[in-house]
């Protein structure tokens, strides 16, 4: 798009109801000249908020934040400047000057235009019946049984579609809209045998689904009482697809970014009960499970969520399914457990924002949750641990950098077992079978793939590698697996492999040892020593890794505690790890010119 003239961009600014605007995000009381609301953009009690619709502007006597339309919507929803202008353009009555189209683009935009107009008549028009028709006296009434009052009828826009088959039909002719457009809008549906049209959502109180832009393009409608299914919601349309919609996420995506955290729900109205309760950074999915087309979505604004699933057996399930979704997206997920069945709209209600506050606080790492349910239903034993470690990897396989390796030291603690041992079992999957000679299946464990190097060079050359080995002091262990340290220990003594491999259970370690005596040429003799020096650096150096995550955790742990004794031995703990870290490395450099 070619930039935007300052000119049009000043029109749009002056032709801009600031009111409306902010109006739509805060609630404001006209104070003389200007208006007066809470500071949506940090957390206050007395209002500070101002706006001052004659010079354009809103300032925060509280905070300091202020500017014009366009700083506003950039600051509330995260947009560009670009972005602002756009969404301010059309309101404003102004075409932005697009690059051409084609011919196709042109039909595209035409479909999806009608489309949109069509749901926005539509939503405007429940809207309405909502507000002032007598028909809906029951819908309003069944809102405020609800605790939900007028203003926030208004704004997440709800309306009311009246129990008749035709009237939303009707006002969409009277508008212009013809009956396949409204169709084309899941606004209406044919009945094929009597050739008639009807209207799909009828007798239903109807919550609006909105664009990134707030505009609508899909509605959910809930029944107020009596038979038939408790919501019906729009079909996918040009404009409405439910793999990526989240409902409520043009109105949550500044807070989302602002406080780092989004909180995922099930239901339209648990959305609503926690954006009232204080929570606007709450979504949910449009009665669908949850894609990894959301997690597209949100991961733009945030790599936290904190996710809300029924205490059933089938919340249990979705917690599970959405499990690797959110690892694969890079996202840290967090449950909240809401006690009683409850669902969070009816726990609010009947306890109150502030208890919701301590479920929040009481939030556990889905991962853990995972974790700790496996080990209940394989048990303690050895066999039920390696179970639940098998369960576990193909979790941590699917993740990278630094969130590996807090995964890895949370799992380790869990199950039981070693860092190390999940470390190299949950990259299984990187070490090449040709390149190592443990690499090959029923061997993964050991996939580490300079453990299975440095095997090899053991059996074919133990006699050129055993002076390095005899450097390396006792604390920087090779690896913590028993059998595989004793093995080592037996081929520098000299002890032939026969003989080793008798003396051994038909594990994994037989299995790598007969593969590397299997494989030649690795590495030449010349090579031995140099390749050796090098292996035990690393294995080093991820050791100490290791001990620092671990340090680490244990350092977050006792943050805030008042005796700041321990944390202080921590301290100098890992101030010393962390240089010996630095020298491992730079040996490891030195070690391979
Ligand atoms: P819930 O049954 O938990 O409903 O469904 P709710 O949102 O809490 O509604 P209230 O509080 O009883 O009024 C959660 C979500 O599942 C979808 C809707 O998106 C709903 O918000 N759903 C549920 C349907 O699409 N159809 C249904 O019949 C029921
Ligand atoms: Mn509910």
């Amino acid at each position: 798009m070619p930039e935007i003239p300052r000119q049009t961009i000043e029109e749009i600014r002056d032709r801009t109801d600031l009111i409306e605007l902010v109006g739509r995000f805060v609630t404001l009381k006209s104070k003389g000249g200007s208006w007066v609301g809470l500071c949506p953009f940090h957390q206050e009690k007395s209002p500070s908020f101002n706006v001052v619709p004659s010079k354009g502007i809103f300032h925060c006597f509280g905070c300091g934040e202020g500017g014009d339309a366009f700083k506003f919507l950039m600051k509330h929803k995260g947009l560009s400047f670009v972005e602002a202008v756009k969404e301010l353009a059309g309101p404003a009555g102004i075409e932005l000057e697009e690059r051409k189209l084609t011919h196709a683009e042109r039909a595209a935009i035409a479909k999806k235009g009608g489309v949109r107009e069509t749901c926005k008549i539509a939503s405007e028009w429940f809207h309405m019946q909502l507000l002032t028709s007598p028909a809906a006296k029951d819908a309003r009434e069944y809102l405020l049984n609800r605790g939900l009052e007028s203003d926030t009828w208004a704004r997440f826009r709800l309306g009311f579609a009246p129990d008749s088959w035709t009237s939303l039909l009707d006002h969409l002719a009277g508008k212009g809209v013809d009956t396949e457009l409204a169709i084309r809008a899941g606004l209406v549906k044919r009945n094929e045998r009597r050739g008639s049209h009807y209207d799909v959502f009828r007798g239903r109180v109807i919550i609006p689904i909105l664009d990134e832009r707030d505009r609508p393009i899909a509605f959910g409608g809930r029944i107020l009482a009596g038979d038939g299914p408790k919501y019906i919601n729009s079909p996918e349309t040009p404009l409405y697809t439910k793999s990526d919609t989240l409902y409520n996420l043009s109105f949550a995506r500044g807070s989302i970014q602002r406080n780092k955290r989004v909180l995922l729900v099930e239901g339209y109205f648990d959305v609503i009960s926690l954006a009232l309760a204080g929570y606007p950074e709450t979504v949910a999915t449009c009665g669908t499970a949850l894609t990894p087309g959301h997690m597209k979505v949100l991961r733009r604004l945030t790599d936290r969520a904190y996710a809300l699933f029924d205490a059933d057996e089938a919340g249990q399930r979705a917690s599970d399914k959405s499990l690797p979704l959110f690892l694969d997206a890079g996202m840290e997920a967090l449950r909240i457990s809401v006690p009683d069945a409850k669902d969070p709209d009816e726990y609010i209600r009947s306890q109150g924002a502030e208890h919701f506050e301590e479920l929040m606080k009481r939030a556990r790492p889905l991962f853990v949750e995972f974790l700790e349910r496996c080990m209940r239903r394989n048990g303690l034993s050895a066999g039920g641990r390696q179970r639940s470690m098998n369960e576990a990897i193909p979790l941590l396989q699917r993740l990278q950098g630094t969130s590996k390796d807090l995964a890895i030291v949370q799992a380790a603690g869990i199950l039981g077992v070693p860092e190390v041992t999940l470390r190299r079992a949950a990259r299984g999957n990187s070490s090449t079978p040709t390149a190592s000679p443990g690499g090959h299946h029923g061997a993964r464990w050991v996939g580490n793939v300079e453990l299975n190097h440095l095997l090899w060079l053991l059996l074919n050359f133990a006699d050129d590698v055993a002076p390095v080995l005899e450097e390396v002091e006792e604390t920087a262990l090779v690896t913590e697996r028993d059998d595989v340290m004793w093995v080592i220990g037996q081929l520098l003594e000299g002890t032939k492999l026969p003989e080793i491999l008798a003396q051994l259970e038909d594990n994994d370690v037989v299995r790598v040892l007969q593969a590397s005596a299997a494989k030649e040429g690795l590495y030449t003799q010349e090579q031995a020593l140099r390749v050796a020096r090098q292996i035990l650096i690393k294995l080093r150096i991820r050791d100490t890794e290791t001990q620092l995550l671990s340090l680490r955790r244990e350092l977050s742990a006792c943050e805030g505690d008042p005796d700041g004794t321990k944390y202080r031995v921590l301290l100098k703990r890992q101030a010393g790890l962390q240089r010996k870290l630095i020298n491992l490395r730079r040996k490891s450099k030195a070690s391979l010119t």
